[in-house]
């Protein structure tokens, strides 16, 4: 047992690739344990899918090894290439590609057949598969006599029915309408940790990889700009643009006045901005001086009547609503200050009009400082 879970591991070290003299991909180092579900998050373009591909075997890496449980499947700097059909592994991707032509039984046969399986074994797995993503009466069924969530669930099946070692899935859930594609992610996941599957995961939707994932993997321009648990990345971001990427946070520029560890995972920042000053966490330590960005989230902020004074554990601007938008959720307040606007959200109950003149607080527990000056799109 133990050498099978040792077995799909997938591990990428050092991998880039090269279109002509432009890095699509750089210096990825990256390791999904086994039965992990890892997320690769990022805008359009920062290349996830090319990193997804180099995985499969579907595109060359230009530097780097890739190694998929103990074997070494790509290495640029030794010529190692293993095909993808040697790579056993499943695959679903944003457009379901199921064959119009077939029914949703032979569908999810294809992989089977063309590893020319025998019959008696192709019935058996295919039906426990179509069971296992409740699919198991419409086997008959012509597949484009589905709708877009039941032709993912064939999509789906069609990766596991050979039982990889590893299931890569590029944006798998795009395609489907808000409410469908939170069941089928609920859905997926639940199989994936039924199977204990080591997944590799591909999408650009922040609620998505946060609601599905171990761990998410955020890059931009090739890079990785960070990995964690879902709240580590959003609570504790290590740089300005992992912030920025996930909702509209308050980024207020200010400088370090005075540092103090709170613990071997954070220090207390007492820092200085425009017309205001407060503490905040940080991860790292700073000196006096030092610029950093504040993050404020504005779930986090709270709305408090003008002049009243902010608790010692809190931070306070001054200023008047601006504008005032109803989610259905929440209401998202803007408020101008006398150095920029700050988001807050907060009930959709609570009312305020436009032009009071009001107080924003947060906790400085809810403050999180990152370094200034680092570079952002
Ligand atoms: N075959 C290719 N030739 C040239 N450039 C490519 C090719 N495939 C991808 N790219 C470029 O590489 C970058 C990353 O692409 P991709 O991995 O598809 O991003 P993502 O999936 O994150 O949206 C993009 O700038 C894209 O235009
Ligand atoms: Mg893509």
């Amino acid at each position: 047992m133990r050498r099978r879970s040792a077995m799909s591991e997938v591990v990428l070290e050092k991998v880039s690739r090269n279109f002509g003299n432009f890095a699509a991909v750089a210096d990825v180092d990256l390791r999904v344990n086994q039965g992990e579900f890892v997320t690769l998050l990022g805008p359009s373009g920062c290349g996830k899918t090319t990193t997804l591909r180099m995985v499969a075997g579907l595109e060359p890496n230009s530097g780097g090894r890739i190694s998929i449980g103990s074997e070494v499947v790509s290495d640029a700097g030794r010529g190692i290439f293993v095909p993808p059909e040697r790579r056993r592994l499943g695959m679903v991707f944003q457009s379901y590609a199921i064959w119009p032509h077939m029914s949703v039984f032979e569908n999810v046969a294809y992989p089977l057949r063309v590893r020319r399986r025998p019959n008696a074994e192709i019935q058996e797995a295919v039906t426990r598969t179509l069971r296992l993503v409740e699919m198991e009466r419409f086997a008959d069924r012509p597949a484009p006599a589905l709708s877009g969530g039941q032709q993912q669930r064939v999509a789906i099946a069609r990766a596991l029915v050979f039982e990889p070692k590893v299931l890569l899935l590029d944006e798998p859930l795009s395609n489907l309408d808000a409410k469908l594609r939170l069941q089928m992610g609920d859905e997926f996941r639940a199989i994936q940790k039924r199977l204990g599957m080591t997944t590799l995961y591909v999408t650009h939707d922040q609620s998505e990889a946060m609601a599905l994932s171990d761990r998410v993997v955020v890059m931009d321009r090739g890079r990785i700009q960070q990995i964690g648990a879902p709240e580590e990345i959003y609570r504790y971001p290590a740089s300005r643009t992992v912030a920025a990427f996930f909702g509209t946070p308050n980024l207020l520029d200010a400088e370090v006045r005075a540092c103090a560890r709170i613990d071997g995972r954070r220090v207390r920042l007492d820092v200085v901005g425009q017309g205001w000053a407060g503490r905040c966490e940080a991860s790292h330590e700073a000196r006096p001086g030092q610029a950093v960005t504040v993050m404020v989230r504005p779930e986090d902020a709270r709305i408090a009547s003008a002049g009243s004074d902010a608790g010692d554990q809190e931070l306070s601007w001054s200023g008047r609503i601006a504008h005032s938008t109803f989610r259905g959720a929440t209401r998202s307040i803007v408020v101008q200050t006398d150095n920029g606007q700050l988001n807050v959200d907060m009930s959709a109950f609570d009312a305020h009009a436009i032009g009071d003149n009001v107080n924003v607080v947060v906790s400085q527990r809810a403050a999180w400082a990152v370094p200034r000056g680092d570079v952002t799109a």
